[in-house]
């Protein structure tokens, strides 16, 4: 495996070759499918299959599908200069042929570099992860206003480094993982950014009296006994980590700024799962917004964290035992796993909402969660029957459904995108959303639709604090 190195001028040169042989990710489903984004290592054989020949074929065979191509043909596909850039990186050996050490993966606009398919158990300790799901989920919920300065704390293989470096003029990455940080600079440069500032240490001690108007941190949250993988473990105990990313966010946030962090916290009773994130946020002093995604018992947190080790018998059931005693140790009867979004408004009072999401349903949220908070902070302002006289307008699309089954009648609504949010709602309620055009007072549409005042309110406030309407 060659060595990274973060050699700027060269990524730029194998970027530049990658975007015009069209490696996008349109391109690689339209080649591989809508399932291209799950490939395993399992499934190249059959993925290279699907693949014709031509430029762009060599360009995902090599660098999606990490299969060796003859130096030739990745000369023809992208020209000997990303070739040369490929080696001078250390993405990729090159002799007669090409092997990648690395794979790039097309997210939206961005180019991720990070390490190969996962070897499992023969992960190195400082292995970087590509596009994972909790890095999905972060991306999804991320607010991205344009600022001045944002911060990615952990920031891996830079990916939410790289999506806000494109809408902030500055963004500082942290990592204790010096490879991460490489990875970092070679990404920042094959999507041709230079605003992308690499820093080494510990959580926030690199930002150490700096503010931020946006703050990333998807945090190496997992509680386990273990220190094997560093994007997954901390010497920190417990859900200390998670703890203190929430607190470090809170205290290098702008005035305004907004904090998507993925973390996780433990429960000693699974009916109220919730109080340890709860403290945590209201003791930020920010507004904040929990979205819990995951929620399991000490024995499916072991065993599911540990399904790499499922072949080795005896090493899976001695891994999930150990995993079962630290939890016990903590009092732990529940974990769960989510987003935490923080938004820090100087002399505003805190406050905290909690919505499940199931990441399967998750859609682009970021404007959302920034309607959601304005909305949070107008409500505490209005008094009495005040929202009544306002005239909230539909900001998404929202489906009323009406389930019979029975005797029994239940109306619910639904948000179409962002967190797909869904709520129990009166009779009547498709009526009202219809009517919640901007023009119309609330007062005017509850009347027109019939739908009886308490219910009908608590239905468009709960969609106010969800960001669906605007007033
Ligand atoms: C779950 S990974 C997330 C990586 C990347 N941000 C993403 O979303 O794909 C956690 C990251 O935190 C880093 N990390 C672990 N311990 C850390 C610490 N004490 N301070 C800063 N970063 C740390 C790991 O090296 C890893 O890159």
């Amino acid at each position: 495996v060659a060595d990274l190195v973060a050699d700027t001028r060269a990524a730029r040169a194998l970027g530049s070759a990658l975007r015009r042989v069209g490696y996008t990710e349109d391109a690689l489903t339209d080649a591989l499918g809508d399932e291209a984004y799950d490939t395993g290592p399992d499934e190249v054989p059959v993925q290279d299959r699907r693949l014709a020949d031509g430029k762009l074929a060599t360009a995902i065979r090599l660098l999606f599908l990490q299969l060796p191509a003859a130096t030739a043909d990745v000369e023809r596909a992208l020209g000997r200069p990303a070739v040369e850039a490929l080696a001078a990186v250390g993405l990729a050996t090159v002799g007669d042929d090409v092997r990648a050490s690395a794979r790039i993966v097309p997210v939206g606009a961005t180019l991720l570099a990070s390490d190969g398919f996962s070897q499992d158990v023969d992960d190195p300790p400082d292995y970087v992860a590509s596009y994972t799901p909790t890095a999905r989920i972060c991306d999804l919920l991320t607010p991205r206003p344009r600022i001045a300065r944002a911060l990615d704390v952990g920031t891996g293989s830079g990916i939410h480094a790289i999506l806000a470096a494109r809408h902030s003029e500055h963004v500082v990455a942290t990592d204790v993982n010096p490879r991460a940080l490489t990875y970092t600079e070679i990404n920042a440069a094959l999507n041709g950014l230079a605003n992308v500032e690499c820093r080494s240490g510990s959580l926030f001690d690199p930002a150490n009296g700096e503010r931020f108007g946006l703050i990333t941190c998807n945090a190496p949250y997992v509680v386990s006994p273990e220190r094997r993988w560093t994007y997954r473990d901390t010497e920190l105990h417990g859900d200390e980590t998670s703890a203190r990313v929430i607190a470090g966010a809170a205290e290098h946030l702008d005035d305004g700024g907004y904090a998507t962090l993925g973390v996780s916290w433990v429960a000693a009773d699974p009916d109220e799962p919730d109080e340890r994130v709860a403290d945590w946020v209201r003791a930020s002093g920010c507004d904040a917004w929990v979205l819990p995604a995951y929620g399991a018992d000490p024995l499916d947190h072991a065993s599911g964290w540990n399904s790499h080790l499922a072949p080795f018998r005896g090493d899976y059931e001695r891994t999930i035992d150990s995993w079962r005693e630290y939890l016990a140790s903590l009092d732990a009867e529940w974990i769960s796993e989510g987003i935490v979004v923080l938004h820090r408004r100087d002399g505003g009072r805190g406050g905290v909402r909690f919505d499940e999401i199931d990441e399967d349903d998750l859609d682009v949220a970021g404007d959302q969660v920034v309607r959601a908070f304005a909305n949070r902070e107008l409500l505490g302002q209005l008094r009495g029957d005040e929202l009544l006289d306002e005239r909230p307008r539909r900001t998404m699309e929202i489906r009323v459904e009406t389930d019979l089954r029975g005797r029994r009648v239940a109306t619910g609504v639904r948000l179409l995108g962002g967190t797909s949010s869904e709520l129990a709602a009166p009779d009547g309620s498709a009526e009202l959303m219809r009517l919640l055009d901007g023009k119309t007072k609330l007062r005017t549409a509850l009347r027109t639709s019939g739908v009886a005042k308490r219910p009908g309110v608590r239905l468009v406030r709960e969609l106010l604090e969800l960001g669906a309407l605007a007033v």
